[in-house]
């Protein structure tokens, strides 16, 4: 079976094309931004918070189409002016690193939001969500949320492992009109 992560790519990842923009809103290790790039995609927007972890990742990605900005994803608007394909949140903090720095519930919603609207029509948006004990009030902030948006807007779905209530699990989203 597929982590969540490599299903989060799998997702995203029919409307990736040379052409594609791309957001990914929490770039920590820089995996997810790696998973753009190997797409070859034309430009990919990496947010980061934490000093270090941005130091660290973007000295080790040596690509001409990765734009890393240090500042928060709910300032995503301020950088990015165009319309975008694919974006992916890894929620959470980043292994290694300091486990306080995390993704916050209300920042975490201001950046979803703006991430909607930056969507271009049939573009994707992958949330990678861990409702654990300090993830918990964030996961409800955001279904709650997405939960109300019209069905014809946009289409959102939650695949979970149903047997194991703490795990990590993804949401996708598609732009439809
Ligand atoms: C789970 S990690 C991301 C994993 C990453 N995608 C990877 O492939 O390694 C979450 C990251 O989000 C960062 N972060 C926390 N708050 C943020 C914010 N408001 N904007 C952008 N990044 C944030 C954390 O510092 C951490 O590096």
């Amino acid at each position: 079976m597929k982590s969540i992560v490599d299903q989060s790519h799998d997702f995203l990842k029919n409307v990736l094309h040379k052409g594609a923009i791309c957001i990914d809103a929490t770039l920590g290790w820089g995996k997810d931004t790696n998973f753009f790039l190997e797409n070859k995609v034309r430009k990919v927007y990496g947010f980061e918070v934490q000093r270090a972890v941005y130091e660290k990742t973007i000295s080790s990605i040596q690509d001409e189409n990765f734009i890393p900005v240090l500042d928060g994803h709910q300032n995503m608007d301020v950088y990015v002016k165009e319309e975008v394909d694919a974006i992916i949140f890894n929620f959470g903090y980043c292994p290694g690193f300091d486990s306080k720095i995390k993704t916050e519930p209300k920042t975490s919603l201001d950046a979803i939001q703006k991430a909607l609207a930056l969507l271009k029509i049939k573009g994707r948006m992958a949330l990678v969500i861990y409702p654990h004990k300090e993830g918990r009030e964030e996961s409800n902030i955001i279904e709650n949320y997405l939960m109300k948006i019209d069905p014809h807007s946009f289409y959102i779905e939650k695949r979970v492992q149903l047997n194991q209530g703490r795990s990590p699990y993804l949401i996708g989203v598609e732009k439809l009109k």
